[in-house]
Parts: C-alpha cells; structure tokens; sequence
C-alpha cells in the first residue's frame, strides 16, 4: 500500500523572552493507505502539538522550525491558510476531546452537516439533507430526523461526539486524526465510541492517527504506535511489537501503569515524576530523572532514535537489559 502521509524531521519551536524552546523535535513516521498510527504519551508529551502542525494550525508564537508534511504527495508545510483550509474538514477531518470544539451550540445539528457537506462538495441541498440523515444512522443514532433537527445542548456528550464523527465523515477524508477522542466520556460511551470509530475507519477505507495517553485504549485501535515523551519519539513500531515487548523504559512504565496491570492496593508501578518542562530539559536522556534503569551515560548524553529491524527506539540500554 501507497504511503499517504510522510512526516519526516516535523519540529515545533516556541519564541520566547528567555530563548527557544523545542516542543516538536524532529518527528518522523509514514502512514499508509487505510492504516491508524497511535500515538502515545502523558499529558504534555506534544500529541495535540503533533495534531497541530501536520494540519498546519501552528501560529506565533509557535513556528514549524524544520521538516516535512507531505500529504498525497503535496508538502503542506509553507501551504497558504486558504488552500490548508481546503484540506481540513474535506481531505483531513479531526475529532477532537471536546465535542463542542467542532459544533455550533445554537445550530441544529442537521443542519450542520449539511452546511459541511455543501461547503465542500458541489451536491444539491435535497441530497446532502438525505446524507447528513444517513450519516446520523450511521454513527448509531436512533430516529435520524429527531436527531436532526435538535442544537447540541440537547444531546448527550457521547451523541454529541457521535455528531462530530458524523462530521468528520461528511467529506469522505482520506486522513482522520482523533485527538483524545473519547477522554471526557464515561467508561461505557467511550468503549462504544471507540468500537465506531474503528469500525468506521475501517469501512471508509480512511488512514487514521489516533491520539490517547491511555496505551490500552491505542493498543486497540492502532496498526503501529509512536511512543512519545517531551516532544520526541522515544519508540514506534508496529503494536504487537511495542505491547508485547515494549523496548523504551517509558513505553514500559506506560504499560505497566494499566489498571489491569496495577495491583489495587500497591500501585507500585504507577510511574514517578513528571514530564519536564521544556525551558528546564535534562542534560542527558530526557527520560533520565524519572528512568529506574539510568546511569552516568543517560545523564550526559542524548540518545538518538535508533532503527532496529523496523523497531525504533531512543535508548542506550539493550531491550533485554530492560527489567522495569
Ligand atoms: N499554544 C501554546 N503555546 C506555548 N506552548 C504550548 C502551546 N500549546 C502547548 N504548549 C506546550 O507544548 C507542550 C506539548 O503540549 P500538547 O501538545 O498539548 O501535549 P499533549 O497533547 O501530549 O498533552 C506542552 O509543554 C505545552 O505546555
Ligand atoms: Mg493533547
């Protein structure tokens, strides 16, 4: 299968009065036709940022600092507002935390659609009214035409996502990135959520990078998963890979943190510290502080993200030295 998406070297710097520093360093992956990329990391690791700039939404006092995009073959670094404007919603859909992000509060939901569905693609209005109700169905929602004429505040959070999944299908994307898609709905809507936007993804044939800290809720969607930590990628492989023998300390200590890997009354596992902040990095690793396995070498050197048979890692430790 043809590659879809190639990131190669994707770097996000901030301005600012005391210097520069790196949120995105040096990001690379490739994604195929119909495939789903996951991507791994606390809070604050640089996933949204990610999100951000393959769709070019970075703006002062963020700057793209170096890399590459290049969607179907088109670099999209450096694309003019107006023509990266044609990409998001029509070639490239998101799904965001925050359904409200994506919807207007005070218009009927149909009629959203519709007006998606018409902004983009040259259809008469009777036949993307009859769309926009199919697409309804289709994401699970009983009685399409009720559903239709309600404004957002009137649905649950979990059919207001179900609404903005409908949305991001409107077009027929060839990319759909889901950022956290499911985190502000409660345990049993976000598993039902997640089995539709699989299911969903797989139907419409779409490449999809989906964005969680959770690595069990990625493990389930993804094809390939990039782990990443403070801005860069600490390990990308496929996922049968990374889950059954995760090779970075940190795609360890994720998984180790699982609920079902935690004892309930010794959360021994549940990781220390915090990613650090990006004007104060580690000399060395930057996982370093918090690495039970570090030594000398991690404090004052920098791994680099090294390719093993397809298995890339950033860590000078051998996988089988691994213990934690
Ligand atoms: N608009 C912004 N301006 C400056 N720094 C930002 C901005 N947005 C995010 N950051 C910083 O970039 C880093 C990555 O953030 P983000 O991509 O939101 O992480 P994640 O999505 O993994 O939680 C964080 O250190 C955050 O503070
Ligand atoms: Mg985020």
């Amino acid at each position: 299968m043809e590659d879809i998406l190639k990131v190669k070297d994707l770097s996000v710097a901030l301005k600012t009065q005391d210097g520069i520093s790196r949120i995105l360093d040096k990001i690379t992956f490739n994604l195929k036709k119909g495939e789903t990329l996951g991507v791994v990391g606390e809070s604050g690791c640089g996933k949204s940022m990610l999100a951000s700039a393959i769709i070019g939404l970075i703006s002062d006092p963020l700057k793209v600092d170096d890399g590459s995009v290049l969607f179907e073959g088109e670099e999209l670094i450096g694309l003019p507002e107006k023509r990266l404007r044609e990409y998001r919603g029509k070639k490239i859909a998101m799904i965001f935390q925050d359904p409200m992000t994506s919807l207007n509060p005070i218009m009927k939901c149909g009629k959203q659609l519709v007006e998606t569905i018409l902004a983009h693609e040259k259809v008469s209005k009777k036949d993307a009214i009859a769309r926009s109700l199919d697409l309804i169905s289709q994401v699970g929602l009983d009685n399409p035409k009720e559903i239709y004429n309600k404004i957002p505040a009137q649905l649950s959070g979990g059919q207001r996502q179900r609404i903005v999944i409908a949305m991001a299908l409107c077009c027929s994307p060839d990319l759909i990135i889901c950022d956290e898609p499911t985190t502000a709905l409660d345990v049993v809507i976000q598993k039902q959520i997640l089995i539709l936007i699989k299911k969903l993804v797989r139907e419409s044939g779409a490449s999809c990078i989906f964005i969680s800290h959770d690595m069990g809720v990625v493990a389930n969607m993804a094809d390939n998963v990039m782990v990443m930590y403070a801005g860069q990628v600490v390990e990308y492989a496929d996922i049968k890979s990374v889950f059954r023998s995760p090779a970075h300390p940190y795609s360890k200590a994720l998984q180790a943190s699982l609920p079902q890997n935690v004892e309930e009354k010794e959360r021994l596992n549940e990781m220390k510290g915090s990613v650090p902040m990006l004007d104060n990095l580690p000399a060395g690793c930057l996982f370093e502080p918090r690495c039970p396995m570090a030594d000398w070498r991690c404090s004052t050197n920098r791994p680099e993200l090294k390719n093993v048979h397809g298995h890339y890692r950033r860590c000078f430790k051998k996988p089988e030295e691994l213990t934690v």
